[in-house]
């Protein structure tokens, strides 16, 4: 991911030392190095070469001797195809299995072998952090294995750093983020596809020999029809509460490729990373390239204790502003499209403000005027206010829109130009195309090449002038909508630098412009937009506090959607709007968007005066309930892929309050309706609870008797029957504690 320059001659030194010990030693003592989390523990041991060989991943054993015993229990003899269970399996010598590891050495030498060096532990506030470090006997490389262990949560964080410590430069051609090995019997891939508008599909099969890729080479936007995200389910298919569950996600914002290969002894190999499509990588001496992270979940009560750690692990340590609070909007997209003027928004701030949400976000159309942004072929790349639409500027909105008690927020999509743009004219240099080729365009427009520090400098600067200009701007939309076509930098080719370093410099340099825009303002709330999934990443999550997942707000599809995005991302950084969409009546749409960061995309002069009044009750509701739901667990309760309907529930810290939703899912005659309660879950079994419908249409009452009191174990044993049907299609229910 980065590239470090240490200190050359220290590292060598360093290195010859390492390197001496081992020779002299020459036969290994073997060393057991187990990785536990509070359930599960994987583990690695040495061979008398002094080989790193990943020998458990199961439920954590009572002892550190139970593990040295588990190797002896198996016979995987090695002369198949080598190396299958290599801690981080090297390529070229006798390993005939896909490697993690591919190195062109200086002398051009293809082959690399890894032995163990040692291994550190370091304790972090919150998590444990092991180092496992390999050198190649042979070539002065070095691999250091890093994981990072949040026990309590059991997620684990694993990348790995390799050193170049030879006199001249090495090629690495395949350098993978984490290599782990699991022996079972049956293994079930959960992995997800797409395409605009229909993005994470999940797909569940069951592994055979062979490999079963995930990759994308997209270069931007590189989630649009696949997904680094996948969920692997032990011996059995996925299970919501119980089987021994991985979810994982390679947190990288450019080309992914994860492999899951069943071996010839039907054990489950993994190896992820950064896509080798066409990414050789040039490592100078003395310098070290650190891979991205593939981040995981393991849980034994299935899917959903899974993906509760994950969102914990996310609100706690990744996304930013994880555990804050998260501003309601209305957003013009949907409202007006390309067609606004003052007038026109200062109607909405009132809106924004009669409806009671707290933020305006003026979305994609505001710049451009020698090319004036009034479609989406022209005007990107100009980040000046177009005068004909909006006369008096952003700090003229900001202020009418803090009259009416509103925030302010604002569009971007920086990485990006149209050719019918100022800036294409007058930095042909900074796009990515082929010289001498015609250029392919994706939505009329290029991407910049953000491996150029002075296309970094610009768009740092996009976000900078805004900021300065403006300080009380409240909110960024930062949105990416075109992949990589025509991969060829100016500015590597000047600079005599590989051109297959591209799609890798692009994201890094992306992260240096994030990590530029956090440093200075840490704070401001950006949604990660990516004309819909595109991008969604716990890469990116560091720098955004919410992400986009789809242009479409269908409500229907939402409910599927929001489904597959739940495994891996918690509420609070889910947005979901409220749009004119699907014909489903508008307490169905608010009701879903609930379930996320709420947003509105309306224009409140084509809505029927209940419909407005609804909106205006369900919003207090949302800003009664949203503690729950934006920091409470998740419970997946009924699957919309299993059942004619979906239910959802979120439960505070201390169990003292829930919000469960249903909606009708299926429009299937007979299948209109829940004869059976639904098991609630995540309830205190001793607690008694009362229930309430809430979200309730104006005129409208609740079929429900709403004056029983239940205990949590009758709900969670029994269950509830919100009476979905065709007359009440979504059912929002409070549950609290009576005391
Ligand atoms: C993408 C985004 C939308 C909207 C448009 C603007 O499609 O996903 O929400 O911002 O761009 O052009």
């Amino acid at each position: 991911m980065f590239q470090i320059n240490i200190d050359m001659n220290m590292k060598k030194l360093l290195f010859l030392l390492c390197y001496s010990i081992l020779l002299l030693s020459n036969t290994f003592a073997q060393k057991i190095i187990p990785i536990e989390t509070k359930d599960f523990a994987m583990a690695f041991q040495t061979d008398d070469q002094g080989r790193l060989w990943n020998v458990y991943f199961g439920n954590k054993l009572a002892s550190e001797s139970d593990y040295q015993q588990v190797a002896d229990q198996y016979f995987f003899p090695s002369n198949n195809a080598g190396q299958y269970n290599a801690a981080y399996t090297p390529s070229g010598t006798w390993n005939l299995s896909e490697p993690a590891l591919q190195v062109q050495h200086s002398d051009g030498n293809l082959s690399t072998e890894l032995t163990f060096v040692n291994v550190e532990t370091q304790q972090e506030e919150n998590a444990t952090v092991t180092r496992i470090s390999l050198i190649d006997p042979e070539y002065k490389i070095s691999v250091v294995l890093n994981y990072k262990v949040w026990a309590d949560l059991n997620v684990i964080e694993q990348w790995t750093e390799i050193t170049n410590n030879e006199d001249g430069n090495i090629q690495l051609n395949k350098y993978a983020s984490a290599n782990l090995y699991f022996v079972g019997s049956d293994f079930y891939l959960t992995h997800f596809q797409g395409e605009y508008l229909k993005e994470l599909q999940p797909v569940e099969e069951k592994l055979t020999q062979g490999i079963k890729s995930l990759e994308s080479k997209l270069g931007t936007r590189t989630l649009l029809l696949g997904s680094p995200n996948f969920m692997i389910s032990f011996d059995q298919q996925a299970k919501e509460d119980n089987g021994l569950t991985l979810l994982g996600q390679l947190a990288w914002s450019g080309n992914y490729k994860i492999d899951f290969e069943i071996d010839s002894y039907q054990n489950l190999r993994l190896i992820a990373g950064i896509n080798p499509y066409e990414s050789e990588y040039t490592l100078k001496a003395g310098d070290t390239f650190k891979t991205p992270s593939l981040i995981y979940s393991v849980s034994p009560d299935g899917a959903g204790g899974a993906s509760r750690q994950l969102h914990t692990w996310a609100k706690k340590f990744r996304v930013l502003d994880g555990e804050g609070d998260r501003l309601t909007l209305l957003n013009n997209w949907e409202a007006t499209y390309f067609d606004f003027n003052e007038k026109k928004l200062s109607r909405l701030f009132k809106d924004t403000k009669e409806l009671g949400l707290d933020l305006f976000l003026l979305d994609d159309g505001w710049f451009g005027n020698k090319y004036p942004r009034n479609n989406d072929d022209a005007g990107l790349g100009d980040w000046q206010v177009n005068k004909q639409k909006l006369p008096h500027g952003i700090g003229y909105l900001v202020k009418e829109a803090e009259k009416n008690d509103v925030k302010f927020g604002i569009w971007i999509e920086p990485e990006m130009v149209n050719p019918e743009s100022e800036l294409f004219r007058n930095h042909p240099e900074w796009v990515i195309k082929q010289p001498n080729r015609p250029a392919k365009l994706y939505r009329n427009q290029m991407v910049l090449d953000l491996s150029n520090p002075e296309v970094q400098d610009f768009v740092f600067g996009i976000v900078d002038n805004l900021f300065t200009e403006d300080p009380e701007i409240a909110f960024i939309k930062w949105d990416c909508n075109a992949v990589i076509y025509n991969a060829y930098s100016d500015h590597l080719q000047k600079n005599n630098l590989p051109q297959s370093h591209l799609y890798v410099e692009y994201v890094n340099g992306l992260y240096d412009v994030l990590e530029r825009i956090r440093q200075k303002y840490p704070k401001v709330p950006m949604m990660l937009c990516s004309g819909g999934g595109g991008r969604a990443d716990y890469a990116l999550l560091k720098y955004f506090t919410e992400f986009w997942p789809s242009d479409d707000t269908e409500p229907i599809e939402r409910i599927f959607l929001q489904w597959n995005y739940s495994y891996f991302f918690p509420a609070i950084a889910t947005d979901a709007h409220v749009t004119n969409w699907g014909k489903q009546p508008l307490k169905f749409k608010v009701d879903i968007a609930s379930m996320g960061k709420l947003g509105f995309d309306v224009d409140l002069k084509h809505m029927e005066e209940k419909d407005i009044l609804f909106a205006k009750q369900s919003i207090t509701n949302y800003h009664g309930f949203k503690d729950i739901v934006l920091h409470g667990s998740q419970y997946r309760l009924a699957s919309p892929y299993e059942n004619p309907f979906a239910s959802l529930m979120y439960v505070n810290e201390d169990q003292s309050e829930a919000i469960m939703f249903n909606y009708l899912s299926s429009n299937r005659w007979e299948e209109r309706i829940t004869r059976k309660p639904i098991k609630l879950k995540g309830l205190d079994a001793s607690k008694k609870y009362q229930i309430k419908e809430i979200n309730l249409y104006p005129g409208t009452k609740s079929t429900l008797d709403e004056s029983s009191v239940y205990t949590g174990d009758f709900l969670m044993n029994v269950g509830f029957n919100p009476e979905i049907d065709v007359k009440r299609t979504s059912v929002v229910l409070k549950i609290t504690e009576i005391r």
